[in-house]
């Protein structure tokens, strides 16, 4: 073998041995030599190549388009602009499709003529297909997180749903268990109140036969104190009198019976009904006369005594005492405000219950008749309260009432 044989043989194995197809261009594009690896990347063989331009080569195994991409570049490398990589698929005859980037380049002699034209091949198609699997992995990770999301949206909604259920049920049951209490309380006051009205009666009528004889005998003017004890005695009788006939009122409670009602009317009735000592300010504020909700004046008026009796008795050292109504979108929002102790945080929870009372004299019963008549009117009451500053009880009652039929009469 020849020197220049065994060098070119040296140099053919070399470009065999590597794993990058190596292609060699005449400057009209005409292929001079390629090496193996570039053979099997095409899936042709060396004389299907070899004195051919790429042109023609190309032909069959790529698509149109990229065969315009190939000259493109070519013309680009010739007029001596700089060419990136381009990537094409390439169908063997048997069908296989191998995804292939080529690094054209140009190779110049040492006065910088260009001589001929550069190939390097690399088969990307593992490097494509793992690219590929990973999009398609992470488009399917997002639509399932977009689902999830959606679901967890749904859940959140159910939730929401359950809670508002929940809470409504616990009202009712709260209003349930209250309209119990009050119904037991009502037998009670009055089986009791019933019976003690008339040992009261005889008490009353014996004091008064006692205090007849005494003023005609000398007795009154030696023993003075007599008469005052049977005073007391006669006070005492008249103040439980009046507890048994607030109780009966109190827990007697019926169906409200609804008429269309001037709103100012029944809160004029109602501060008739409340002595307001000299050291309370009262102020109005009632907007206009013909405003009318459908109501039981009675009872509505009840709960405005209850209401306004409580601000007052919250009041006294004197204060202020605001009423003040106005009209929401559809229901009526009535204000009675005062000055007074206010309502301490623990008991804020308790003041509608019935029986409790932080007061020594009180029973416990207006709030709780209050709201009972108010949510018979479908309406709402409610407390705001700060200690030492005062406390506004807001009452809503709806412009058109439905009265729920269903309601349970009290007695
Ligand atoms: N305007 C108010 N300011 C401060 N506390 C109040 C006010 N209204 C009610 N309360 C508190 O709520 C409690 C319950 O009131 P409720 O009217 O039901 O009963 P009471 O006034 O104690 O007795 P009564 O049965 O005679 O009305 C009161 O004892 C008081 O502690
Ligand atoms: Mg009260």
């Amino acid at each position: 073998m020849g020197e220049l044989e065994e060098a070119r043989a040296y140099s053919e194995a070399l470009l065999n041995s590597m794993a990058d197809g190596i292609g060699v261009l005449d400057l009209e594009g005409k292929v001079i030599d390629v090496n193996e690896p570039l053979l099997q990347m095409m899936g042709l063989k060396k004389e299907e190549i070899v004195g051919l331009p790429l042109i023609q080569v190309l032909g069959p195994v790529v698509e149109p388009a990229e065969i315009e991409k190939v000259s493109a570049t070519i013309g680009q490398l010739m007029a001596g602009a700089p060419a990136g990589f381009i990537e094409m698929v390439i169908t063997h005859k048997d069908g296989t499709r191998v995804t292939i980037s080529i690094g054209p380049s140009v190779v110049r002699d040492a006065q910088g003529k260009p001589v001929m034209l550069l190939a390097v091949m690399r088969d990307i198609t593992e490097r494509k297909r793992m690219e590929q699997e990973i999009q398609d992995k992470n488009e399917q990770l997002n639509a399932q997180n977009e689902e999830l999301r959606a679901t967890e949206e749904e859940l959140r909604a159910s939730n929401e749903e359950l809670q508002a259920a929940n809470e409504e049920l616990t009202e009712t049951q709260e209003q349930l268990i209250r309209s119990e209490r009050l119904a037991a309380i009502g037998q009670l006051a009055g089986g009791v109140g019933h019976e003690l009205r008339n040992p009261l009666g005889a008490i009353k009528n014996a004091v008064y036969y006692i205090k007849g004889k005494l003023a005609k005998s000398d007795l009154a003017e030696k023993e003075p104190r007599v008469l005052e004890f049977l005073d007391i005695v006669d006070d005492e009788v008249n103040i439980s009198n009046k507890i048994i006939t607030d109780l009966l009122g109190f827990s007697r409670v019926g169906k409200p019976l609804v008429m269309p009602t001037p709103v100012r009317k029944v809160v004029k009735e109602a501060l008739a009904r409340v002595p307001i000592p000299e050291n309370v300010a009262l102020n109005e504020n009632l907007g206009p006369d013909s405003k009318e909700v459908a109501v039981d004046a009675g009872q509505i008026q009840q709960v405005l005594v209850n209401v306004i009796t409580n601000a007052v008795q919250a009041m006294p050292e004197g204060g202020k005492l605001t009423i003040s109504t106005r009209e929401r979108k559809d229901f009526l929002e009535l204000d009675v405000t005062d000055t007074g102790s206010g309502i301490a945080d623990e008991n804020k929870g308790k003041v509608f219950d019935p029986l409790f009372t932080t007061r020594a004299k009180g029973i416990g019963l207006g709030l709780a008749v209050s709201k009972s008549i108010i949510d018979r009117h479908g309406g709402q009451i409610e407390a705001k309260s700060a200690v030492g500053k005062g406390t506004t009880f807001t009452i809503r009652l709806p412009l058109e009432i439905p009265v729920q039929e269903d309601s349970v009469e009290k007695q």
